[in-house]
């Protein structure tokens, strides 16, 4: 196959049958097929189309809902986004537990986020050093138009200092900011705010020296530590007392805090507790438009922030009373991006009581500590299986392109078996009479 030019520049159409001549002519009726999954209502399609370059149709996943997440004493239903089947199950299970035993509590405890420009610099970095000190008030007031809309918000650029990194790499300097963005995740704000800092610094530099430093790049950094949410779930011993898991609850309670520090001491577990984490967390931010990948990736550099990845949430048994917490880094918006866009992830924050952008990242990491408990609990009692199997029956069913007769009875006949793919494949044909 050639590669293809100026295929942006196609209309719609024109790209769809462009793929069925190519890359697509294994597939039967493709732009029919893709067609099927436009919206009905053109302008509405136009504003997905605009989301992105290239877009040839609608990808679908599931709109969700967890009822039941008591936080700080509020009552939410959670719009989650995810093809995962059981982890809406799983995450509505564990509000359900927690709501008869005080709900979730959350604490924002930081709400900054910062941005670097990142130097070359030939001289000598503490020649640079104090030529940011004399000049840092008027590289601060070179900036005010892009700041002042956030200001008036109650947010703005909050601090630069100039960093020298010359130790880890000749000649590298850093100025580092740091923001506060109020409800908007802020990243065009940072990044413009960042950019005019880099070049405003070199011009304030070279008007005093002979070296002029040299931007390597201006850029957000989706690290954020100190944008960062406590939630918490706690309840004395007994009151862990639940026939669903069947065990006692002091065994319950002892095994699922040694699960949790298993996966804070071995990274193989770390890394699927913590997938598990995001299973809540990535549904949510989904649902209303945020960045999955900037709160993903935040996540997983905090949970290696001592130098070994280890998990994001933490379980204590202190004075008979069990604890279990996650604190949480995370930069989500409630305005501004796809928010007010996407008419469903507007949807999603009306659902939510048009939350702010502190109350959003309670929300969000109460489901990944929800998802977490969900999943723990059913691994240290009957295994992740069964109920994962359950979920994944209606899949496996629709592969089988089962009617709605033989899904009833192969549903009813599964109730207290083990389900496989094999298993259910192997009754359908019983049924069938093959
Ligand atoms: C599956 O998507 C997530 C789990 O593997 C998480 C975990 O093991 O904690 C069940």
């Amino acid at each position: 196959m050639k590669p293809i030019h100026g295929f942006s520049k196609l209309s719609k159409l024109e790209k769809i049958r462009t793929l069925a001549e190519r890359d697509l002519s294994n597939v039967y009726r493709p732009e029919e097929l893709l067609k099927s999954f436009w919206h009905s209502d053109l302008s509405q399609q136009k504003i997905f189309d605009d989301f992105t370059e290239n877009s040839i149709s609608n990808f679908y996943f599931p709109y969700g809902v967890c009822p039941n997440l008591l936080l700080n004493d509020k009552l939410y239903t959670v719009p989650m986004v995810t093809e995962e089947s059981s982890v809406v199950a799983a995450a509505s299970k564990a509000c359900k537990f927690w709501l008869d035993r005080g709900g979730f509590k959350a604490e924002v405890i930081s709400t900054t986020k910062s941005g670097q420009v990142h130097l070359r610099w030939a001289g000598d970095p503490l020649e640079l050093v104090n030529v940011f000190e004399e000049v840092k008030i008027q590289l601060l007031n070179s900036v005010t138009e892009l700041t002042t809309n956030m200001e008036k918000r109650g947010g703005g650029l909050l601090s630069v200092r100039l960093i020298d990194r010359t130790a880890d790499e000749p000649g590298y300097m850093q100025l580092w900011a740091d923001f506060e963005t109020c409800d908007a995740m802020g990243a065009n704000f940072i990044n413009s705010v960042l950019e005019a800092l880099g070049q405003n610094f070199v011009q304030l530099v070279s008007s005093k020296t002979e070296d002029v430093p040299e931007v390597i790049m201006a850029i957000l950094s989706n690290y954020s530590p100190e944008c960062l949410v406590r939630v918490s779930v706690s309840c004395p011993i007994d009151e862990l007392d639940d026939p669903a898991h069947g065990m006692n609850p002091q065994a319950f309670a002892d095994k699922f805090t040694l699960a949790v520090r298993i996966a804070t001491i071995d990274v193989n577990r770390a890394t699927t507790h913590n997938k598990g984490i995001f299973n809540g967390i990535d549904a949510v931010i989904l649902a209303t438009g945020n960045d999955f990948r900037a709160v993903e990736a935040c996540g997983h550099t905090y949970a290696a922030r001592d130098g070994q990845y280890r998990s994001l949430s933490r379980a204590n048994i202190d004075n008979g009373v069990f604890k279990f917490w996650i604190d949480i880094p995370m930069s989500v918006g409630t305005v501004g991006g796809l928010t007010k866009l996407h008419p469903l992830a507007n949807l999603s924050l009306r659902m939510l009581g048009e939350p702010s952008a502190p109350e959003l990242m309670s929300v969000a990491a109460a489901l990944g500590l929800a998802q977490n408990f969900a999943a723990l609990r059913s691994l240290v009692t009957s295994g992740i299986q069964k109920g994962h199997m359950k979920m994944h029956l209606m899949n496996i069913l629709n592969h089988l392109e089962a009617t709605d007769l033989e899904r009833n009875t192969v549903r009813d006949f599964f109730v207290d078996k083990d389900i496989s793919f094999n298993a259910v494949r192997e009754y359908l044909s019983e049924l069938r009479g093959f």
